[in-house]
């Protein structure tokens, strides 16, 4: 049987969120509907966090009660803290993510905090989510370049990794937000990160500015990760990530996995028509 790649569809946050344009709800809804019939376990289709930092994700809780809910799927969400703890119960996400980074910089740009603060503020918002019976994921930022500090040491990016475990996440996504990681420096990035957790519980999430992201792909597929995030018409980036383009697109992921001979799920005639209209909200 051929081995399993599962592509985590973050499209509808991470692709949405750094759109100007004001997106119809409705289309939100479209768009989430249209991914859970192409195949994913996992769609992240709202971020509860401040209206005011993010106005494009004001709607989540609209969004979440919007979609059909397909069976075995799970609707994921940003939580940076309690309060988006509380909305997302509210709004019935099935499982939640906190989200910090490894660098300084963009830390204090992206949730205004230093690393540790942050990692203090997650705690209680973990306990909740444990206490919950909620699933929590975790995201670090920045794993080899942060747009205000530059190079990020390995270690860094360990030592966050292990502060998420210690934290309960589920799994940890690795963030090349702004797209400049070289493979070289995602594999040393990764040799330093396997000492805290294994590869089946890490995931590798590559925006695609420098195009890069597929061959950061293989190597973390060599370093044997099998979870990869990605945002369907290559949507996205990161408000608070100056010059940061899409997220590696999922459907040239899907291609490009499903040529090294792994396993998706995903049905790409679906896919496709999910791209279609991500492609036609960016460029409407
Ligand atoms: P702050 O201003 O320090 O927060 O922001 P605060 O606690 O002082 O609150 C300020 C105001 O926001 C208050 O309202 C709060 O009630 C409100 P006011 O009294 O002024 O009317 N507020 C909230 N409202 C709704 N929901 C909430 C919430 N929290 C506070 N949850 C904060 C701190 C973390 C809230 C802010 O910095 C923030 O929302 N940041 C999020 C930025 C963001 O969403 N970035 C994009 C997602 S991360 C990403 O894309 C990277 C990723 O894809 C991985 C990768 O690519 O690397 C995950
Ligand atoms: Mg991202």
């Amino acid at each position: 049987m051929a081995d399993f790649v599962e592509i985590f569809e973050v499209g509808p946050r991470d692709g949405l969120q750094n759109e100007a344009r004001q997106i119809a709800t409705s289309d939100k809804i479209a768009l989430v509907d249209c991914l859970s019939e192409a195949g994913f376990a996992r769609i992240e289709c709202a971020s509860f966090v401040s209206p005011k930092w993010v106005p494009q994700m004001a709607d989540s809780a609209e969004v979440l009660a919007g979609i059909s809910r397909s069976h075995g799927v799970s609707y994921a969400a940003l939580t940076p803290n309690l309060k988006g703890l509380e909305r997302a119960f509210a709004a019935k996400a099935d499982e939640v993510a906190i989200f910090g980074a490894a660098s300084e910089g963009f830390s204090r740009a992206n949730i205004n905090a230093s690393i540790d603060e942050s990692l203090a503020r997650f705690v209680p918002v973990s306990a909740a989510a444990k206490a919950a019976g909620v699933p929590m994921r975790g995201y670090v930022s920045c794993v080899v370049e942060c747009p205000y500090d530059g190079a990020v040491a390995p270690g860094a990016v360990a030592r966050v990794v292990a502060a998420l475990r210690d934290m309960g996440c589920y799994e940890v996504s690795l963030g090349d937000t702004i797209g400049r990681g070289r493979p070289e420096a995602v594999d040393a990035m990764l040799s330093a990160v396997l000492n805290e957790l294994p590869a089946e519980r890490l995931a590798g999430h590559f925006h695609d500015t420098g195009g890069m992201a597929l061959a950061n792909v293989d190597v973390a597929l060599a370093r044997g990760l099998r979870v990869f995030d990605a945002a369907v018409g290559g949507l996205g980036g990161c408000p608070y990530a100056p010059g940061a383009a899409g997220n590696v697109a999922t459907e040239a992921v899907h291609d490009h996995v499903s040529a090294l001979g792994y396993e998706t799920g995903l049905d790409r005639e679906t896919l496709s028509q999910a791209a279609q209209m991500a492609r036609a909200m960016r460029s409407a």
